[in-house]
């Protein structure tokens, strides 16, 4: 070998050393101080951010990312506010796509704004009028953070709590939260535990329960957004939407239910076959696509609690990703990022610009504390409250 030939031989050895220490690094993910979860080859991790930007302390409580997987699909959790923050699934030509808008730190989520970003919302997720309800003769107030209203159980809520996480395996994450007695103006010592588990054929099921020490009021959902083409890629308007509802909960000017429940038939809220999500979104002479700024409402579903009909199915334009709703829950609020101003720096350097992401959020009607006609969200001790919605994920061509 002359010596031009052993330079060359010699730098091909070090790009492929380099090459496959970065492979090595993208295929193992430090879930915790103590754990090591390493991935499956076949999965690309380097959608999902680095372990080491979750470590830190809030609250004298240590942060975290889990990442869980089965097969090609992979999830990232942090355990401040339970939140999912990558969802990695293929596209149409088999290219992983996260699909979950997130950031890559913890920082981001613990200065950001009200987003919800992927974060368990709870005691009462969406909103409560004038922050106030009675239960058993006794009016509560709770903190108001939405106007005169209460949103997403408050100030601090759950989505800004360190939740106590533990991996049960590879793809399995449980995280409890103890909220106490009087926390936000809640009545009773109320424990919640959710479990995230990602399943065979790219499915993510999320499991809630909770039990309290006196009556109380509940609603827990997640506020994931999602878009199909990957987070942070642009419009959503362009997805197709089927949301398996008949009626909605039309809303006053705070987004607060009138109590009716209204069929969706001959209005821009007909999602029953599936169509865009812009075909009607600017429909000005529609009063309730100006109280939400677009669509932010609930939907009564068809399923009625059944999880093995599905709720709604959204398909992205561009990747071909679908994914299916199935859930225990009687509602549904479909949120299209409204809010959403491009203030925030959403992974891979992307941006949350308007509606360039949609939640599906299953859940009971908001304000159904102080609504007689709704399902009742109220728990008492003794009873186990239980609840489980997934997000199935698939492809068309
Ligand atoms: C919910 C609400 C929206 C908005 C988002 C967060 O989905 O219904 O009005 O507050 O959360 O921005």
């Amino acid at each position: 070998m002359n010596i031009t030939k052993k330079i060359n031989y010699l730098s091909v050895t070090i790009a492929l050393l380099a090459f496959a220490a970065c492979q090595n690094n993208s295929t193992m993910s430090t879930t915790s101080d103590s754990t090591t979860t390493e991935t499956d080859s076949s999965v690309n991790t380097s959608l999902i951010p680095l372990s080491k930007n979750f470590h830190s302390t809030f609250d004298g409580k240590q942060t975290n990312l889990y990442v869980l997987k089965n097969g090609n699909m992979q999830v990232a959790v942090t355990n401040y506010g339970a939140r999912i923050v990558s969802i990695v699934v293929p596209d149409k030509n088999g290219n992983p796509t996260d699909v979950a808008v997130g950031h890559d730190n913890v920082d981001d989520y613990t200065k950001g704004g009200d987003t919800y970003f992927g974060a368990i919302v709870g005691r009462y997720g969406n909103r409560i009028a004038k922050g106030k309800f009675k239960l058993d003769g006794t009016e509560y107030t709770l903190a108001t953070n939405n106007g005169q209203n209460s949103l997403h159980g408050g100030k601090k809520g759950f989505s800004r709590q360190v939740w106590d996480a533990q991996q049960l395996n590879d793809s399995t994450l449980q995280l409890t939260y103890v909220s106490k007695d009087g926390e936000e103006g809640y009545p009773g010592n109320l424990t919640s535990k959710v479990t995230y588990t990602v399943m065979s054929n790219n499915k993510l099921k999320i499991d809630y329960e909770a039990s309290t020490d006196k009556n109380t009021v509940l609603n827990l959902t997640n506020h994931c957004y999602f878009n199909l083409n990957g987070q942070g890629s642009g419009t959503i308007l362009n997805h197709n939407v089927m949301i398996n509802a008949d009626r909605y909960t039309p809303v006053d000017s705070t987004l607060i239910p009138t109590g009716k429940l209204e069929t969706v038939k001959g209005t821009p809220f007909d999602f029953t076959t599936p169509k865009t999500i812009g075909e009607r979104v600017n429909d000005t002479a529609n009063q309730q696509l100006k109280f939400g700024h677009g669509y932010d409402h609930n939907y009564v579903l068809n399923s009625k609690g059944n999880i093995n009909e599905k709720a709604a199915e959204v398909t992205g334009d561009q990747s071909g990703i679908v994914m299916d709703v199935y859930t225990l829950q009687p509602g549904l609020q479909f949120y299209i990022g409204n809010f959403m101003d491009g203030s925030h720096a959403l992974k891979q350097g992307k941006k949350d610009d308007f509606r360039t992401a949609f939640c599906m959020e299953t859940q009971h009607y908001p304000d159904s504390p102080n609504q007689p006609n709704f399902p009742s969200t109220e728990l008492k001790p003794g009873q186990q409250y239980q609840s489980t919605t997934i997000y199935a994920f698939s492809v068309k061509k």
